[in-house]
C-alpha cells in the first residue's frame, strides 16, 4: 500500500498578527510546519509528503525542508490556492497518477498530532475508504442561535473533528471533483466532501493535544513535543 501525506500549509495566518504565515514561524528553533512534517513521519507509515504552500513561499519552503528534515522520504512543495479546499485539491492533482493508494491530509497548523492518530487514520482509510480523526466532546454542548440555546446535542454522540483525515485516493479525488463542479470551494474539511458523495466516513481517535495552532500563545505549548522526530538537531 502506497501512503502519501498531503499537508495544507498555504494559509495566510492573519490571526497570528505580525511575523508572516504561522506555518513558517519558528518554534523551538524550527519553522512550525517542520514539526508537523516530523510528526507525520514519526510512525513510519508514510512513503512521501506533498506540502501545499502559498505560491510566494514555494522556494523558501523547499529550502526549509532540505535544511531541517533528516529523512529519505521524498517531500515536495506545490502551490496552494485561495481556500484550504483549493490547496488540498491542487495537492491531489499534483500527486495523481503516482499509484498512491491512500492519502493522509493534514493541517500544517497541527504539529502535535501523535503517531497513534496518524496510524489510526491510515488504518481507517484502508478498512473503510475514508477516516477522520475526532475527539469526543468533553463538555455539555449545544447549537445556539441569536444568543440562545436552540438545541442540546447528545454528548455521547458529539465529536470535534480534526486532521489527519485519510482517504483512498480515488475516493477523495472524486469527492473534490464533485464539489468543484457543484461550485463548492470553501469546505470546512475533506471528510464533508466525501459525505457529500454519499460515502461513509469512519471516525478514528484523535486527541485533545492535537490542537490547531491559531494564536501565538498556542505556539508556546509545542516546544515540549519535539523529541523522537526525524528533524535535524
Ligand atoms: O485557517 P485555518 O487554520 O483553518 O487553516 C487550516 C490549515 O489549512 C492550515 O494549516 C492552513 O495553512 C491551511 N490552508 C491552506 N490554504 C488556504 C488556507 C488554509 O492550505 N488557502
Amino acid at each position: 500500500v502506497k501512503v502519501w501525506g498531503l499537508v495544507a500549509a498555504a494559509g495566510s495566518g492573519v490571526r497570528m498578527g505580525e511575523g508572516g504565515p504561522k506555518q513558517f514561524r519558528e518554534v523551538a528553533g524550527r519553522p512550525l510546519f517542520v514539526h508537523t512534517l516530523g510528526a507525520l513521519l514519526e510512525p513510519g507509515v508514510i512513503d512521501g509528503i506533498t506540502v501545499a504552500v502559498a505560491e510566494g513561499f514555494l522556494a523558501r519552503a523547499q529550502e526549509i525542508v532540505s535544511e531541517h528534515l533528516a529523512t529519505d522520504v521524498p517531500i515536495d512543495c506545490v502551490a496552494g490556492g485561495a481556500t484550504r479546499q483549493e490547496s488540498v485539491y491542487r495537492g491531489l492533482v499534483s500527486i495523481a497518477g503516482r499509484g498512491i493508494d491512500i492519502v493522509v491530509i493534514h493541517d500544517a497548523a497541527r504539529p502535535l498530532v501523535s503517531p497513534e492518530t496518524v496510524r489510526a487514520a491510515v488504518d481507517g482509510a484502508a478498512a473503510f475508504g475514508a477516516a477522520v480523526a475526532a475527539v469526543p466532546a468533553a463538555e455539555a454542548s449545544c447549537l445556539a442561535e441569536g444568543g440562545f440555546i436552540a438545541a442540546y446535542v447528545d454528548r455521547t454522540r458529539h465529536y470535534t473533528i480534526q486532521t489527519p483525515q485519510a482517504f483512498r485516493f480515488d475516493i477523495i479525488m472524486a469527492a473534490h471533483e464533485k464539489a468543484r463542479s457543484a461550485g463548492t470551494t470553501d469546505a470546512v474539511d475533506d471528510g464533508v466532501l466525501v459525505r457529500g458523495m454519499g460515502e461513509e466516513v469512519a471516525v478514528v481517535a484523535g486527541s485533545p493535544e492535537n490542537v490547531k495552532v491559531t494564536y501565538i500563545e498556542d505556539l508556546n505549548r509545542i516546544t515540549k513535543y519535539t523529541e523522537g522526530r526525524p528533524v535535524k538537531k
